[in-house]
């Protein structure tokens, strides 16, 4: 009752010292080209929803620019931030123990439906810390960067580009031509779904069944989870479709297929191939199962999205593009040591995933009312209920914290230079992207989506010369980002 008449008279729900200022849906002059929540009809545009939360910011002062608030009376108030010393506040004090903040699961409902919900992503508290501890090893930095394990996914990385370069020298032969256009992404998907089945899980699939059957189905399923997810807030008014998975049957084909590979994902766990070694016998593999369509569909989606933006950016970046080369060019096999000794690759990755983070968000909840407590002491609280919606998008693009005045160059522009500023200042601590997230829910799979990124971007730079066909580098947005134009690029053979 106290809390709606609170809602009622518009005071502020957030105590302390960081001031967080109101959206209102009421007054349209104060919002953005969209409504600041998901609708039927923007929820394919997530990155201008969360744009319209600071369409009018500027008229705040200082930090309440960058943290703003919307309140419905009747509902949980939801905190959009973008204010980095927020960001990380919040992401620290997420985890299991008593009094912390758990990631909202709302926005992923739609993948538990599809998954199932026992799993590290969808999970909170003595669960989620159960499904982190029986997956820790076969993701750790050990046991994925040896030499052994990078030549075997560069071997994978090789079959599958030998085949695409005698398809190109065959098209170029008859063509007459010694380019081509060519959308990227789909190529970068087929790549690191073989590696992740191949090369992580040890599975035998046929790679043309991959390209055809599988990633399709795939493709379909997380189309399915978007669209699904926004449904499920709409149950309520008994607007969702019941059994849409039964009535379409394409999806239902999908979903079959989704199981299929996830059989044939857990099968060599028997012999204990790959990372399957690393899992402790003591998980059965239904404790296993759901956390494995997690890794099939999520680390696809991330890791595609990852170097696609990598390979975006190289495209309008002649200058960098030949330093990656000139690096990698003498690269005869992909050992540990040659991603340590490429460091301008690894700036572009770094930049990349600071300007086009393939989770452009991070949602969090707080359970009981919490206080977070910023690098500079400064607090804020966090009343039970909020839905924080992290929005590393914007953040890594204010320029106030990563543009001229502080890293030399424009924070809206890729360049990988920045990061030599960032190092040379001696607080480079202070300059988190969250790409990986932070805290006690980083992303386990950070190792291996490196690995996976610096060999494929790496690779593709050394084979081949690309530019991309338009100026614009647009975002497009579902489960990750991804460039508009599936990474159209004129593609040319190195000699
Ligand atoms: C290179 C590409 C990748 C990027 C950019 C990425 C990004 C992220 C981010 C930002 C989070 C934190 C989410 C949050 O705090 O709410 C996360 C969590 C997670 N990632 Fe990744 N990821 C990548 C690759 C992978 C791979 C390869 C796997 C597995 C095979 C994976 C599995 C997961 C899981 C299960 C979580 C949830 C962890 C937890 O809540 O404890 N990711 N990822």
């Amino acid at each position: 009752m106290f809390r709606f008449l609170r809602q009622l008279c518009g005071i502020n729900p957030f105590k302390g010292d960081v001031p967080v200022s109101r959206v209102w849906i009421t007054r349209p002059g104060t919002r953005g080209s969209t409504l600041p929540f998901p609708t039927r009809g923007n929820y394919h545009e997530p990155i201008e929803i969360l744009a319209t939360f600071f369409a009018k910011a500027d008229v705040e002062k200082g930090r309440a620019r960058h943290n703003r608030y919307l309140e419905v009376p009747g509902f949980d108030p939801i905190l959009v931030t973008r204010d980095p010393q927020v960001i990380r506040a919040v992401l620290t004090a997420t985890g299991a123990g008593e009094g912390r903040l758990d990631r909202d699961t709302m926005p992923s409902t739609g993948i538990a439906r599809a998954t199932g919900p026992d799993t590290l992503l969808f999970s909170n508290g003595p669960e989620w810390q159960t499904h982190r501890k029986a997956s820790a090893k076969a993701f750790g930095k050990t046991s994925l960067f040896t030499d052994q394990v990078f030549e075997t996914f560069e071997q994978t990385f090789r079959n599958n580009v030998e085949q695409r370069i005698n398809e190109l020298k065959r098209y170029f032969e008859a063509s007459g031509d010694n380019e081509v256009e060519l959308a990227m992404e789909p190529e970068i998907k087929c790549i690191m779904m073989e590696m992740l089945l191949f090369n992580f899980f040890g599975a035998e699939v046929d790679p043309t069944e991959i390209r055809e059957k599988y990633i399709p189905a795939i493709d379909k399923v997380i189309e399915h989870i978007v669209r699904d997810t926004i449904d499920y807030q709409f149950d309520l008014l008994r607007f969702r479709q019941e059994n849409r998975r039964e009535d379409d049957g394409e999806l239902a084909d999908a979903f079959e297929l989704f199981e299929k590979l996830t059989d044939l994902s857990m099968a060599p766990r028997a012999a204990g191939k790959c990372a399957w070694a690393r899992v402790d016998d003591k998980w059965a593999d239904d404790d296993l199962r759901s956390n494995v369509k997690v890794f099939l569909a999520g680390a696809l989606e991330a890791t595609t999205s990852y170097a696609a933006w990598a390979v975006s950016h190289l495209a309008r970046n002649s200058e960098y593009q030949n330093r990656v080369f000139q690096e990698v060019e003498s690269v005869e096999s992909f050992r540990t040591d040659a991603i340590d000794n490429a460091v301008n690759l690894q700036k572009v990755l770094r930049e990349t995933l600071r300007l086009t983070p393939s989770l452009y968000f991070l949602p969090r909840r707080a359970v009981s009312d919490t206080w977070i407590t910023l690098s500079d002491d400064s607090k804020m609280l966090l009343p039970a209920g909020t839905h924080i919606l992290l929005d590393v998008w914007h953040s890594n693009r204010i320029q106030e914290y990563w543009g001229e005045g502080t890293t030399g160059f424009d924070a809206e522009e890729f360049h990988p230079q920045r990061w030599d500023a960032i190092d040379g200042s001696g607080c480079s601590k202070d300059y988190l992207h969250f790409g990986f997230g932070h805290g006690a829910r980083v992303c386990p799979g950070k190792h291996l989506g490196e690995l996976e990124a610096a060999l494929v971007v790496g690779g593709i730079v050394k084979l081949f010369e690309f530019e991309a066909i338009s100026e614009e580098n647009q975002p497009k947005a579902g489960v990750s980002t991804k460039p508009a134009d599936g990474t159209l690029v004129r593609l040319r053979l190195r000699p």
